[in-house]
């Protein structure tokens, strides 16, 4: 339920949609994957208009710090999810989904600001990442920026769905800290991973996903869970498949260098698997620092392991269960275009 205006940081945005589009609309079967975007069209287009509107500042570099990450685009995932999800459970005033995708959104790039501080990246989504361009702390703050500016979105919402956005803001917090207590550490289990992997990326697109169903007002509330619950297997088999691409892609498509998680540590997935089948790569995870020629050599070896292949099946596995919990929603265009985009975010790695 909604509590009154939004505290609107910046200007008036308010185009809202009403339903144009009766909730029963029938996809043609032939396309559902090219439709999804088109279906909320407008809605996407309204949460950039209003990412625009709220990274205003009375300081132009915060701004432009903060424009400079959201404008270099990223694939949009979280708000697609949260949209379709919203129109898969009846809901009508498209400003309230919106809203919620962009404070996602904005809470999805503060993330990202900061991650690129500890991981010392030094691109982003194919430019130079925020903090070698702008320095250390004011990429700090401008995370802390779009962080608040989340949060003053969000205030319009029930203290629930507040609670939601929190405990998932808390939860990326833990992820994060939790991946760096398994950095270079070989005894790292896949419970451990799916752990960190739910803390740091699935947790955001799960509670987003409860918001904006909540916000829905569904006829059945159950329907909330099951979109939350879709939401969270999305967002795992997003990261499982990040994390096959580190590997796997070219350093033009994936807009930062292959192969960064060898580097720096981290226990994606096709490190986790292949370190418990060879100790060699286990000894060479656990070391502080490699060379550009042992980071070659250890990605040629995973590559060979056949762990791609695994971290493959497990992708499609969370995405056939994303699929799956979508059964109790009623048949509607918008629920087939959510399954669509999960079917894409697989055709990734396939
Ligand atoms: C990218 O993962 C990072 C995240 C998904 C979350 C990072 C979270 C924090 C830094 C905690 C701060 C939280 C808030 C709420 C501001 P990755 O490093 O695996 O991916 P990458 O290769 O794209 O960097
Ligand atoms: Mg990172």
């Amino acid at each position: 339920m909604i509590r009154g205006p939004p505290a609107a940081p910046v200007g008036p945005h308010r185009r809202t949609h009403t339903d144009r589009r009766a909730n029963t609309a029938r996809t043609p079967p032939d396309n559902p994957a090219a439709t999804a975007a088109l279906l909320v069209a407008d809605e996407l287009e309204s949460v950039e208009t209003r990412l625009g509107e709220v990274l205003s500042s009375r300081e132009p570099r915060m701004t432009e710090i903060a424009d400079h990450l959201i404008s270099a685009g990223g694939k949009r995932v979280r708000p697609m999810v949260t949209l379709l999800g919203f129109r898969a459970c009846g809901g009508s005033v498209a400003i309230d989904a919106v809203d919620v995708a962009v404070a996602l959104e904005l809470i999805h790039s503060a993330s990202l600001l900061h991650d690129d501080i500890i991981d010392e990246n030094d691109t982003r989504r194919g430019r130079a990442s925020a903090r070698s361009k702008y320095g250390i702390a004011h990429t700090l703050v401008a995370g802390d920026f779009l962080f608040s500016r989340a949060f003053q979105i969000c205030g319009r919402f029930d203290a629930e769905q507040i609670n939601w956005a929190a405990e998932a803001c808390i939860a990326l917090t833990e992820g994060e800290i939790m991946q760096s207590r398994f950095r270079n550490n070989p005894e790292v289990t896949l419970d451990d991973y799916l752990e960190i992997v739910y803390r740091k990326t699935a947790s955001l697109f799960e509670q987003g996903a409860r918001i904006s169903a909540a916000l829905a007002r569904p006829q059945d509330p159950s329907w909330v869970d099951a979109i939350a619950n879709c939401a969270r297997h999305v967002g795992l088999t997003f990261q499982i498949v990040d994390d096959v691409l580190d590997m796997t892609a070219d350093e033009s498509d994936l807009g930062k260098p292959v192969g960064l998680d060898i580097r720096e540590g981290n226990p994606s997935l096709p490190i986790v698997l292949a370190i418990a089948e060879d100790r060699e790569l286990a000894d060479l995870f656990a070391a502080e620092s490699l060379s550009d020629g042992e980071v070659g050599a250890v990605l040629a070896r995973i590559r060979r392991s056949g762990v791609i292949e695994d971290c493959q099946r497990l992708a499609i596995e969370h995405a056939r269960a994303a699929q799956q919990a979508l059964a109790p929603l009623p048949d509607t265009a918008y629920r087939d275009s959510l399954c669509a985009l999960i079917e894409q975010l697989i055709t990734r790695v396939a």
